[in-house]
C-alpha cells in the first residue's frame, strides 16, 4: 500500500503499534507497519538505552516515540518537593486501597513498605513531566533515528515543533474531540491521532465511528490535508478497512498488543484479556484522575461502588492507585489468588476482538490479509 502516511513515515502498510513494550515496537516495525515506543515513564537515561535497543533490533526500520511534554517547557532548576506531593494524598483514600485489598486476601499491612517505595519513586519521576527533564528528553530522542514523535496529552510545546521540523521528523498529537484536533492542526502538528471513546488507556466519550468522519470534515471544511490516524478499539484489519473508508489515512492501536508473545503484560492479566469480552472494560477516574478505560476486576467495580472515595484530580489519584496495583501485580504472579482476581491493566474495548495469542509480526499479518478480505468484501457489496 502506498498512501500518505506511508510515504510520510516510510512504511509499507499504514498500521501503528502503540507500545510499551520495546520488543512489540521492534517486532512492528519490522513487519511492515511502524512501532511507536511510550516512553512517558523514562527518565532521559532508561529512554537512551530504551531507543539504543530498538535501534539495534529494527532492521533498520522506522519507528516513533510517544511522550508527553507539557506546552510550556519551564521550571528548570525547580524541584519538586516529594514530602509535600505524599502528603497531599488523603488518608481516605490510601484507608480505602488497604481495605480493599484486606478484604481480598491481599495483606495490605504486610506490604505496605513496598508500596510506600513504588509511590516515592513515583514522585520522583514524576519530574520527567516537569521543563528541566523534558527537555533532556527531546534532546535523547533526537538523537535516535526516530520517524515519529507524538505527544500523549494536550498541545505539543512550540520546541517539539521546531525540533521535529528541523530534524525532519513528523509530530504527532493524539485527540478526542473534533474541536482538539482543530486547535492541534492550528499549533502546527503533522498528524492527528483521533482516539475513539473504546479506546484503551486515556479517552473521551465519542465513538471512533463518530469522532473519524468528524475529524476528517471538520479538517476538510478548512482546507487543511494534514493526515488523520484512526484509534480506539480497532483490533482487526476490517476495522481498520473502515475507518480508512471514512477518512482516516491508517490505525492507531494500543491494545491489540497487550496479549501478544513479546507483550510484558502481568501474564495473568494477558490470560485475563484472553478470554474478556468488550464489556469487560470500564472507563474511569479512578485510575489516574482523569478518565482511563482499564480491565474490569474487583478492583474497578470496588472504586465504581457507592461510597468509594472521589478519584483525585491527576496526578495525584495516579499515586493512590499505581503503587497498590504495582503490588498486586507481582503478587498476582504467585499463589494469591486475590490478587489474581484485583489485577486489571488499561485496554479498551476491541478486547473483546483479542482472542487468540499471536507474535506482534503475526498480529500485523492478520491485520494485513483482513483489510484485504475486507476490501474485496466491500467491492463484491458494490457489485451485486
Ligand atoms: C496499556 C495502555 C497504555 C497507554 N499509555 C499511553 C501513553 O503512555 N501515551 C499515549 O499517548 N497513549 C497511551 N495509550 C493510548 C494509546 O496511545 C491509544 O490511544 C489507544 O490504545 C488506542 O485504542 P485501543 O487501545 O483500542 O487500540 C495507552 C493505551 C493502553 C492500552
Amino acid at each position: 500500500m502506498n498512501n500518505r502516511i506511508c510515504d510520510m513515515l516510510g512504511i509499507e502498510f499504514p498500521l501503528v503499534a502503540f507500545s510499551h513494550c520495546r520488543d512489540v515496537v521492534a517486532a512492528v516495525s519490522r513487519a511492515g507497519g511502524m512501532g511507536v515506543f511510550g516512553g512517558v515513564n523514562c527518565s532521559p537515561e532508561t529512554l537512551e538505552e530504551e531507543l539504543s535497543w530498538i535501534d539495534d533490533h529494527v532492521d533498520g526500520k522506522p519507528y516513533g516515540l510517544d511522550i508527553i511534554v507539557p506546552n510550556k517547557v519551564e521550571g528548570k532548576g525547580e524541584t519538586l518537593d516529594p514530602d509535600a506531593v505524599l502528603a497531599a494524598i488523603p488518608d481516605e483514600h490510601k484507608q480505602f486501597t488497604n481495605d480493599l485489598m484486606q478484604h481480598h486476601g491481599v495483606d495490605a499491612e504486610r506490604i505496605a513498605d513496598d508500596i510506600e517505595m513504588v509511590r516515592r519513586d513515583q514522585v520522583a519521576s514524576a519530574e520527567n513531566l516537569r521543563g528541566g527533564t523534558a527537555a533532556a528528553i527531546l534532546d535523547v530522542a533526537f538523537r535516535h533515528p526516530i520517524k515519529l514523535i507524538a505527544n500523549a496529552l494536550g498541545i505539543p510545546p512550540q520546541v517539539m515543533l521546531e525540533m521535529g521540523e528541523r530534524h525532519g521528523v513528523p509530530v504527532a498529537a493524539l485527540v478526542g474531540t473534533r474541536e482538539h484536533a482543530m486547535s492541534q492542526v492550528a499549533a502546527g502538528v503533522d498528524i492527528i491521532i483521533a482516539v475513539g471513546g473504546e479506546a484503551g488507556g486515556h479517552t473521551g466519550e465519542i465513538s471512533t465511528m463518530v469522532l473519524i468522519p468528524e475529524v476528517c470534515n471538520a479538517l476538510a471544511e478548512i482546507g487543511d490535508d494534514t493526515p488523520v490516524l484512526a484509534a480506539g478499539g480497532i483490533a482487526t484489519g476490517a476495522q481498520m478497512a473502515a475507518a480508512m473508508a471514512m477518512g482516516a489515512s491508517g490505525a492507531w492501536c494500543g491494545s491489540v498488543w497487550l496479549t501478544t508473545v513479546e507483550a510484558e503484560t502481568n501474564p495473568v492479566v494477558k490470560e485475563k484479556m484472553l478470554v474478556a469480552t468488550s464489556r469487560d472494560t470500564v472507563r474511569a477516574r479512578s485510575r489516574t484522575g482523569k478518565p482511563s478505560r482499564q480491565l474490569r476486576s474487583p478492583w474497578t467495580d470496588a472504586w465504581e461502588a457507592e461510597g468509594a472515595p472521589t478519584p483525585l484530580p491527576m496526578p495525584l489519584q495516579s499515586l493512590v492507585a499505581e503503587p497498590p496495583l504495582r503490588t498486586i501485580d507481582k503478587l498476582s504472579q504467585g499463589e494469591n489468588q486475590g490478587a489474581k482476581d484485583l489485577a486489571t491493566y488499561w485496554v479498551g474495548q476491541g478486547v473483546g476482538l483479542m482472542n487468540t495469542q499471536m507474535t506482534a509480526g503475526q498480529v500485523v499479518q492478520e491485520f494485513k490479509e483482513d483489510f484485504l478480505t475486507a476490501f474485496e468484501r466491500l467491492s463484491t457489496n458494490l457489485e451485486e
